[in-house]
């Protein structure tokens, strides 16, 4: 639904927006902008901004283009509080407590998992995530995958099939069989619901081949590829992205030398989770390594029961900056135009004229107080397409 009259933002003490040489952060000081049908219609000094039909005073405070959350597994029922704390006292994690939620996944009621689908969503809303990416995976059979990506497609476009999320109990003793199923029969009950085709590749979930057969399947059928890549130790995921020409290889925690030149010799987005090291006790990747290098970082929640269960892109820039040694601006940037780029979108992500108006006002003048103030909710108002859907102004 578009606007029907024009606003104003004014006395903006930081504007970020992203929109000068692409890939860089951008901000503008003592800025204005103007939003009309739902898009930026301008932005510049507030001293020159042109009048509007509405006028909304940021009293120096800061605006920022919306969170893109560019990964995000949110159909799911239950909880792993007690896998987490068991964690947390030494118990290292592995892909196997993913089972335990496809259980859960698999009894719940389409509403149960509706409802929780959509409080989370709010929950990413109200922190200022204005774009999200969501996965299937915890239902891996034909109709609880389909019936996962058909309730995400309900509340965002950036829907993934990851019936390659695990092999389930019923094909332990099968795993080819399993793959068979996600390519053939499961695809195509999911395709119509999704964008993009995902698989864990990793040790104890999906190798090399399989993976590269999942992608090319989804590619088939017009899937976009991205891929879980070398989470929980080295492997082959990000070579099979860069040679399926995935969007975005998501996780990069254990990365070879061949790895960084696969990220910066191709357009792959590397997709940094530092909720899921944080969940995990594990090291966090080594995002200095990748930008030095010259790869394009994005930054993402990995918002799911098990390893990762934050909805939230502050927390995550919290964590990029002062544990992966990113600067506040690289990890905003990460956040925002980084998440657009691994969704391969260009309305997102920044906030040029013409852009969607997706936007969020902190409580704070400067983008930098999302990683001195951590855990500290500063998200004041959200506007989405112009509207504002969350907070005041
Ligand atoms: O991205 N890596 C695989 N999948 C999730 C974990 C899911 C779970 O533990 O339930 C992840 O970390
Ligand atoms: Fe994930």
């Amino acid at each position: 639904m578009s606007s029907p009259s024009s606003t104003l933002i004014t006395g903006i003490g930081e504007l970020v927006t992203n929109d000068a040489a692409p890939g860089a952060f951008a901000a503008v000081t003592d800025a204005a902008l103007v939003i009309a049908e739902g898009t930026v219609a301008w932005t510049g000094p507030a001293a020159r901004a042109p009048a509007a039909d509405a006028v909304v005073d940021a009293a120096g405070r800061a605006v920022l283009p919306g969170f893109t959350d560019s990964h995000a597994h949110l159909v799911f029922a239950g909880e792993r509080s007690a896998e987490f704390a068991a964690r947390m006292a030494g118990r290292p994690y592995r892909a196997g407590g993913i089972l335990v939620t496809v259980e859960a996944t698999r009894a719940a009621p389409d509403a149960v998992l509706r409802a929780n689908l959509r409080r989370l969503a709010a929950e990413m809303l109200r922190q200022g995530t204005t774009t999200f990416e969501c996965k299937s995976g915890y239902g891996l059979t034909v109709p609880d995958e389909a019936r996962g990506l058909a309730l995400a497609a309900e509340i965002t476009p950036e829907v993934t099939y990851l019936g390659a999320h695990v092999v389930p109990p019923e094909f332990a003793a099968d795993p080819a069989g399993y793959v068979d199923l996600v390519c053939g029969p499961m695809l195509d009950a999911c395709a119509p619901s999704a964008r993009w085709v995902d698989v864990f590749c990793e040790d104890g979930a999906f190798g090399a081949d399989e993976a590269a057969a999942v992608l090319a399947a989804g590619r088939a059928a017009g899937l976009l590829a991205r891929v879980h890549a070398n989470q929980l130790g080295p492997g082959p995921g990000v070579r099979v992205a860069a040679e399926a020409g995935a969007a975005s290889a998501d996780h990069c925690t254990f990365l070879t030398d061949a790895d960084v030149d696969a990220l910066v010799s191709t357009p792959v987005v590397a997709t940094l989770l530092p909720g899921a090291e944080f969940g995990t006790r594990q090291p966090f990747p080594d995002a200095r390594r990748l930008l030095d290098a010259g790869a394009t970082v994005a930054l993402a929640s990995d918002c799911n029961p098990g390893s990762s269960f934050t909805s939230s892109m502050p927390f995550c820039i919290a964590l990029a900056v002062r544990e992966m040694r990113m600067t506040t601006e690289e990890a905003v940037w990460s956040a925002t135009a980084g998440g657009a780029r691994a969704l391969r979108r260009t309305d997102i992500g920044h906030l040029g004229v013409g852009a969607r108006a997706d936007l969020i006002m902190l409580d704070a003048p400067s983008h930098a107080y999302l990683a001195y103030r951590p855990g500290v909710p500063q998200v004041a108002a959200v506007w989405q397409a112009g509207r504002l859907v969350a907070g005041s102004p």
